[in-house]
């Protein structure tokens, strides 16, 4: 979707853990960034003539553990996943020097800093938005409690500055050493002072278990605010053609790529904005497909789904061997 985007280029480099590296950018015409606050992400746009654009979600960090980016900068850290997608090229390509576009900041997952008290749960490479948090949390001086859960630490990025900003506020839970298991939400959720807001930014099957201990501990729905980064591949996929009854073009579409991205890849026009199956702004018409949708959009209605005549390219697709789209 054309919209407008910030030519910036990335001006250092710090591999983080051994799959998470973290890329500052500075606007290529110094000009300011447009203020954001913690939890917002911006677009990145990368990509080359033959992967052609590639466009995914990265949190700001907002800074280090001493002071805040300038604002002309910004800095993500982006997790390395080994499917050959987007983060895989980013860690390929991206070097000091190299130029992209970002969009504008947006924030799905504000921190409100009235909060009596706030507790902070990052899982893995969710840590991104938790770390802004705690840094503008620490510095206004507000309270709150802050839990990072990880395999093993050397794979936990930006535990040591979590540690130096929020001191004796942070619990690391290392499920495959010292705290071997699953983080125990209902008991974290449970010890709360009264009128504690959480945050949590992880897996979904760490999200959905915060709001489920949120429910039985009484809390009202919104006191549990989460964000996700994205469902990827669930491992059930297969690869499928798509034909574009308009054009008679035939895309193939790789168990590994949404059907969005294998469009874009072969230059074919299409509307998307949220890419995770939330803002409906990619759904196309089936005019005919040879096996059932996999419907994996926040966006269509359960009638809709039933009717099985449409679908979000961004993250739905089908388990079959061609799928018809009226483009
Ligand atoms: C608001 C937000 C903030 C984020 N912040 C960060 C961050 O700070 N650090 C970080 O590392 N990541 C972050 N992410 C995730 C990031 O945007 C990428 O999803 C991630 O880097 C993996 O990208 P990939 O292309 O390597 O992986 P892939 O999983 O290959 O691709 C990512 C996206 O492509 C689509 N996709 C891939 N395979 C399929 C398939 N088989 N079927 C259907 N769709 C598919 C999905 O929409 C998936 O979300 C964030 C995401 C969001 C939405
Ligand atoms: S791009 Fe938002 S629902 Fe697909």
């Amino acid at each position: 979707m054309a919209r407008k985007h910030i030519d910036v280029e990335v001006f250092s480099v710090r591999q983080l853990t051994p799959r998470v590296r973290e890329f500052r950018l500075r606007t290529l015409d110094g000009a300011p960034l447009p203020a954001y606050g913690p939890g917002a992400h911006v677009e990145v746009h990368t990509g080359n003539a033959q992967t052609g654009l590639v466009v995914r979600h990265y949190s700001l960090i907002g800074g280090d553990v001493e002071a805040d980016d300038t604002r002309d900068t910004c800095r993500i850290a982006v997790q390395r996943e080994d499917r050959g997608g987007g983060s895989a090229y980013i860690h390929a390509n991206f070097e000091v020097g190299t130029r992209l576009q970002i969009s504008a900041p947006t924030n799905n997952f504000p921190l409100d800093r009235r909060d009596h008290h706030s507790l902070l749960i990052a899982g893995g490479i969710g840590i991104t938005p938790i770390f802004s948090m705690v840094r503008s949390l620490a510095r206004r001086r507000r309270e709150f409690t802050v839990v990072y859960a990880g395999r093993e630490p050397e794979f936990m990025a930006y535990r040591e500055a979590l540690v130096a900003v929020a001191g004796h506020r942070v619990r690391l839970h290392i499920s495959g050493g010292q705290d071997t298991g699953k983080l125990d939400l209902d008991a974290l959720i449970a010890a709360q002072p009264v009128g504690t807001t959480a945050y949590v930014c992880g897996p979904a099957a760490m999200v959905e278990a915060t709001q489920a201990a949120g429910r039985a501990a009484g809390w009202e729905a919104e006191r549990i605010r989460s964000e996700l980064f994205g469902a990827g591949p669930q491992g059930d996929e297969v690869a499928f053609d798509v034909e574009l009854k308009r054009s008679g073009r035939v895309v193939r579409v790789g168990k590994d790529v949404s059907i969005l991205d294998a469009l874009m890849a072969a230059k074919v026009d299409v509307l998307w904005d949220c890419r995770r199956g939330e803002c409906g702004l990619c759904p196309q018409s089936v005019l005919k497909a040879d096996g059932p949708i996999q419907h994996r959009d926040q966006y269509l209605s359960p009638e809709e789904r039933e009717a099985a005549d449409t679908l979000c390219i961004c993250v739905s697709r089908i388990r079959g061997e061609r799928l018809v789209l009226d483009l």
